[in-house]
């Protein structure tokens, strides 16, 4: 038996970037000698083992047939004869289907070095079908290697088109979907990915709210860059520069959804779409599965956003309103985040990048102002039950209006 490592190994090996996860393929091999060998054979379906000693995967040499609809529709046929450059040439890009010997021997029948090279995403064969998943991993090393100038080739993109026109992606299930989405969120260019989904018409498939805003007008005063999907993709982009986590790229991606469903005849203003935007960000949410933490986020920036903006000119009372919904008093972190997502909004706007926020600061110091009435005095007074919250929200009104005139 033969083993080459194979996928992403070798083609970031090439690219001169550190390795963190090595698939091998193994050909030449049966199930039975492998089990002989001590090797741990993974799920039911793949003819996929656990090195006993490293954990690394093995996979035997595979050919794919889609069988149906989906990811469950697959039949795989693994058996010794099935050669090095079968099994390759099923992968989705020829930057992943290149394989290499323990001497770093190249076997590359589909040029991937030369894409690798020139810096194109390009499909290997018509196989890639196989899998819709595809068209979010092709977006997803878009977004990862923008940075070194890789671009899809065209007749990959007609390919992605001809998949997201077929309704395949309806297919996926949620957890695939979320786990290519939240991968390409957290990469360099996470802008890239929207906008190659867009590009192809898988964004229209996967999520319509988000697809909506491209084309609807912003008022120029606020919004130098005027379309509220370009915007979106800038929030991205300096989510991604100021290295924000997870949730608050979500939240980025979402906190404008509600501006899709203003009425033409109100545009460029969008009145009220922090509360319309509430039950498309639920939708999309819940498509997904998406962790509770990145829902809840979403949901708030969404709401919120403008009163993050308008912080300096908030009333004490609405500011502590603010605060509350936001349970700072329990959840600090979630407030920094809000805070971050809506520094985010307010530079992702053309020529506004490096502005200053100074409603960061100017939150920070109310919630802080609100955390440090001390609840002691008041239970000495004997307050208990619901008349020592009111009483706790009337001291922190006070704080935060102390808090307002010295500001
Ligand atoms: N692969 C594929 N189609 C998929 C998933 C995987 O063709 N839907 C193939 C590709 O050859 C890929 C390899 O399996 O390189 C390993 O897949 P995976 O570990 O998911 O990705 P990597 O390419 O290793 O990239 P990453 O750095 O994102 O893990």
């Amino acid at each position: 038996m033969q083993v080459y490592k194979v996928g992403g190994a070798v083609r970031d090996r090439l690219l001169g970037l550190p390795v963190t996860d090595i698939d091998r393929v193994v050909v030449g091999a049966t199930t039975e000698e492998m089990l002989a060998k001590g090797f741990r054979p993974v799920g039911a379906d793949f003819p996929v083992f656990l090195h006993p000693k490293t954990g690394e995967e093995y996979a035997l040499a595979r050919t794919e047939r889609k069988s149906g609809r989906g990811y469950g529709g697959f039949t795989f046929y693994a058996s010794p004869e099935v050669t090095l450059e079968e099994d390759l040439i099923r992968r989705d890009l020829t930057i992943n289907a290149m394989a290499e010997d323990d001497q770093l021997n190249l076997t590359d029948p589909y040029h991937g070095q030369r894409d690798l090279e020139a810096r194109i995403l390009r499909h290997v064969s018509p196989a890639f079908a196989e899998d819709p998943l595809r068209v979010l991993r092709v977006a997803r090393f878009a977004a990862r290697y923008a940075g070194l100038g890789f671009t899809v080739a065209d007749e990959t993109m007609d390919l992605m088109r001809q998949l997201s026109e077929s309704g395949e992606l309806q297919a996926l299930t949620a957890e695939r979907s979320w786990k290519e989405i939240s991968r390409a969120l957290l990469e360099d260019h996470p802008q890239v990915f929207i906008q190659v989904l867009r590009d192809c018409g898988a964004l229209k498939e996967l999520m319509p709210e988000v697809d909506a805003l491209f084309g609807v007008p912003q008022p120029e005063t606020h919004h130098p860059e005027i379309d509220t999907g370009l915007h979106t993709l800038s929030v991205l982009e300096q989510s991604a520069l100021h290295k924000q986590p997870l949730t608050v790229r979500w939240a980025c991606l979402l906190h404008d959804l509600g501006k899709g469903l203003t009425p033409e005849d109100e545009w460029p203003r969008h009145i009220a779409h922090e509360h319309t935007g509430l039950k498309l960000i639920k939708a999309v949410n819940e498509r997904f599965k998406v962790p509770k933490d990145c829902q809840e986020l979403a949901l708030l920036v969404g709401q919120y956003h403008t009163h993050g903006h308008r912080a300096l000119e908030l009333k004490a009372s609405t500011l502590l309103e603010l605060l509350q919904s936001f349970d700072i008093y329990r959840r600090p972190q979630r407030f920094e985040e809000f805070i971050a997502a809506c520094e985010m909004d307010a530079r992702g706007r053309e020529g506004l990048e490096q502005r200053s926020y100074p409603q960061a600061d100017y939150l920070r110091g109310a919630a802080q102002a609100a955390r440090e009435v001390a609840v002691q005095p008041l239970l000495e007074q004997g307050f208990k039950g619901p008349e020592l919250g009111e009483a706790l929200k009337r001291e922190r009104l006070k704080a935060l209006k102390i808090y307002k005139d010295n500001a």
